[in-house]
């Protein structure tokens, strides 16, 4: 799809900003201005609406990068997601409808999925479980996913949930890095009409003493799916509960206890755990969830990322319980078993907020029109995106086609590290701009920055950094300074986490993402700075790729880059040298990009995979990218190569290409 310079500026219609949350623009920068410059006020406000334990004096301590919020307040995040909801008489209203991949459905009230989640956390500490402990989460799209990430909350246990879409050694990784007790699991999940096999996929990470820190494996039965049970290890989801009551205490907590670790990508060759804290990733995720998606007591709400991102986690998850909004949520592929499956549930539940990822919405273009235009969309009334740029013509197909021409988009940008949305217009308020995230939230104090560290001129591209911290913020990488018993949370010189987002600007947190700010101070996010993919809207590092290729037997040395692809934004490309005794090959060829599948996950297995006699290096031996990205896409290689340290790989290169 062709990128078509857009100026049209869409102005909230009248009816939407009559019952909006916040009004107008008018109210939205005096807003936005006294969350910055008062923020006590601001935030002692907005957590009020909350059930604290004991309720909190110091709004914050900031002593970079170390980041406190509600230090001495204290809390149980269930309790103001369920609990307040159930006290308040609204126990009865649906917290989730939920439809499974072959058709199956369920609904669950707050007062059910309170009483779900207090038998859950009643098993989870029959084995022992103490608050601190790490458990992992690895399942599919089901309520019980859910139950057991607020299992884990209600007693201070800090889960870490892995995309199903990940194979046997990203379990490992990150089993291995959280030193997790206990792995949750489920038999399989449907997509696509077939089983992916989750709990093989945990054993083989976890079997033959790969994990030692493991000793709990607990599988849910949703497919019926014969799998191996290890004795004294793995236990079913049935049978642990079975006797276990359905009310639990909860444990109260101080606000900076950990309620999370979610990997994520990074420059560096392993997934960096990123650490949230309860209190203010709570009051930050709901407060978002409200205004951003304007959330209000009639609303059905879907948001169609999985729980095993961040964007699950907050806005499928923690923010929107926190409202007691109903969501809807779907556990298999959109295009199954045609590509009308996410319209009609749309219609079907009679959905009003909707938000997804640009990848998906050019998924959408590309099956046509008439998919869409074969249901009823009317009920629909705020549509929102996240996950990567988009496209202004992909906005305007997305505003027309599902939008109706009426629904305000909401283009969120955010990312794990930051916990919830930070740059996004307000729906009611914000004049929108196709392909523009338009204005920082409140509280969120966003720049664009030179190298230097001055400010860019406006329409210069420049690096996104937020100069004051918020309450959602990553408090640390896990195992690098934060998180361990008897941590006090002091940060060495070299701390990875010190480094990778204050090292560049002492104080102030870069983002990774490059961008621009127009005339009207409106943020232009264009893509990362760092070695980081973003494949449909996920995250990966080129390292992880790079290790997954040379873990093969054959390979002796890889490089990986991303290339543009209509589809998924990004695809990968790898570039690969074989060792002495193996031939290039097709054979070859697709068993590499099937061991990277294998490795890591399906989503990021290499588009284009090439074999080369040697890698374009500089003479001080840095991979040079930016060539075999040229050579990737096709094009002339331009530019100047003297300091290549061997010309012949790029001959060779070339001479593949001709
Ligand atoms: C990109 C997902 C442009 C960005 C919540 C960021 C975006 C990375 C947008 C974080 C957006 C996310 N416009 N780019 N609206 N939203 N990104 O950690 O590059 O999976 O740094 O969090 O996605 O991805 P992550």
């Amino acid at each position: 799809m062709a990128n078509t310079k857009e100026e049209r500026v869409f102005n909230p219609s009248r009816d939407f900003s009559k019952s909006a949350h916040i009004a107008g623009m008018e109210e939205y920068r005096d807003l936005h201005k006294r969350s910055l410059a008062d923020p006590e006020s601001f935030w002692r406000k907005l957590s009020d609406e909350f059930e604290w334990h004991k309720q909190w004096t110091i709004l914050r301590k900031w002593d970079p990068p170390r980041c406190r919020w509600f230090e001495d307040g204290e809390l149980n995040i269930t309790v103001n997601c369920l609990d307040r909801h159930v006290l308040a008489g609204k126990g009865d209203k649906v917290a989730y409808y939920w439809e499974g991949e072959p058709g199956d459905r369920r609904s669950i009230t707050y007062k059910e999925l309170l009483s779900s989640v207090c038998q859950t956390a009643n098993g989870l500490k029959s084995l022992g479980l103490e608050k601190g402990d790490r458990v992992i989460i690895y399942m599919p799209m089901v309520v019980e996913t859910v139950v057991a990430m607020l299992a884990c909350a209600r007693l201070g246990l800090v889960h870490s949930v892995i995309f199903g879409g990940f194979s046997s050694d990203a379990i490992r990784d990150r089993v291995l890095d959280a030193s997790a007790r206990c792995v949750i699991t489920s038999d399989g999940g449907w997509r696509r009409g077939k089983i992916i096999p989750l709990k093989s996929n945990v054993d083989q990470a976890v079997s033959n003493n790969g994990c030692p820190s493991v000793e709990h494996v607990i599988v849910l039965n949703r497919c019926e799916n014969t799998i191996q049970m290890t004795p004294n290890r793995d236990v079913w989801w049935h049978d642990l509960l079975s006797e276990q009551a359905t009310t639990c205490e909860p444990v109260m907590v101080p606000a900076e206890h950990p309620l999370y670790i979610l990997y994520t990508s990074g420059t560096t060759g392993k997934p960096k755990g990123v650490v949230h804290a309860t209190g203010g990733y709570m009051v930050y995720t709901a407060t978002t969830s409200k205004i951003v998606f304007d959330l209000r007591d009639d609303d059905v709400y879907w948001c169609t990322a999985d729980v095993g991102w961040v964007t699950g986690h907050s806005y499928i998850v923690y923010g929107i319980l926190a409202n007691c909004a109903s969501s809807v949520m779907y556990e298999g592929a959109p295009d199954h078993p045609d590509f009308g499956r996410l319209w009609k549930i749309v219609q079907d539940y009679k959905v009003t907020v909707f938000y997804t990822a640009p990848t998906a919405i050019r998924a959408f273009i590309k099956w046509g029109d008439s998919w869409p235009n074969n249901y009823n969309l009317s009920t629909l009334r705020l549509i929102g995106t996240v996950g990567e740029p988009i496209n202004p013509d992909v906005w305007n197909w997305y505003r027309r086609i599902i939008g109706g021409n009426k629904c305000p988009i909401v283009d969120t940008w955010w990312q794990t590290e930051t916990g919830g949305i930070m740059i996004t217009p307000i729906p009611g308020a914000t004049p929108t701009k196709p392909g523009s995230a338009t204005l920082p939230f409140f509280g969120v104090d966003a720049e664009i920055l030179r190298e230097d560290g001055s400010v860019a001129d406006t329409d210069e591209r420049g690096l996104l950094v937020i100069k004051q911290p918020w309450p959602s913020m990553i408090r640390g990488i896990y195992k690098d300074g934060w998180g361990e018993p008897g941590h006090d949370g002091e940060f060495g010189e070299q701390d990875r986490f010190h480094e990778t987002y204050f090292g560049k600007f002492p104080g102030v947190y870069l983002a990774g993402d490059a961008a621009t700010r127009d005339s009207d101070g409106y943020f232009w996010v264009i893509g990362r700075i760092d070695d980081v993919l973003n494949v449909s809207g996920h995250r990966i590092g080129t390292a992880e790729v790079e290790s997954s290729l040379v873990s093969h037997e054959a390979v002796a040395e890889a490089a990986v880059i991303g290339v543009p692809d209509e589809l998924t934004g990004e695809a990968v490309a790898a570039f690969v040298t074989l060792k002495s005794n193996y031939n290039a090959g097709d054979e070859l060829q697709e068993t590499l990009r099937q061991h990277v599948a294998k490795t890591i996950g399906a989503f990021v297995r290499p588009k284009i995979l090439r074999f080369t006699a040697s890698l374009p290096k500089t003479r001080s031996g840095k991979i040079m990218r930016r060539l075999l990205r040229e050579i990737a896409m096709g094009g002339e290689i331009q530019g100047d190569t003297t300091t290549l340290e061997d010309i012949n790989a790029l001959v060779d290169l070339q001479k593949q290409e001709e």
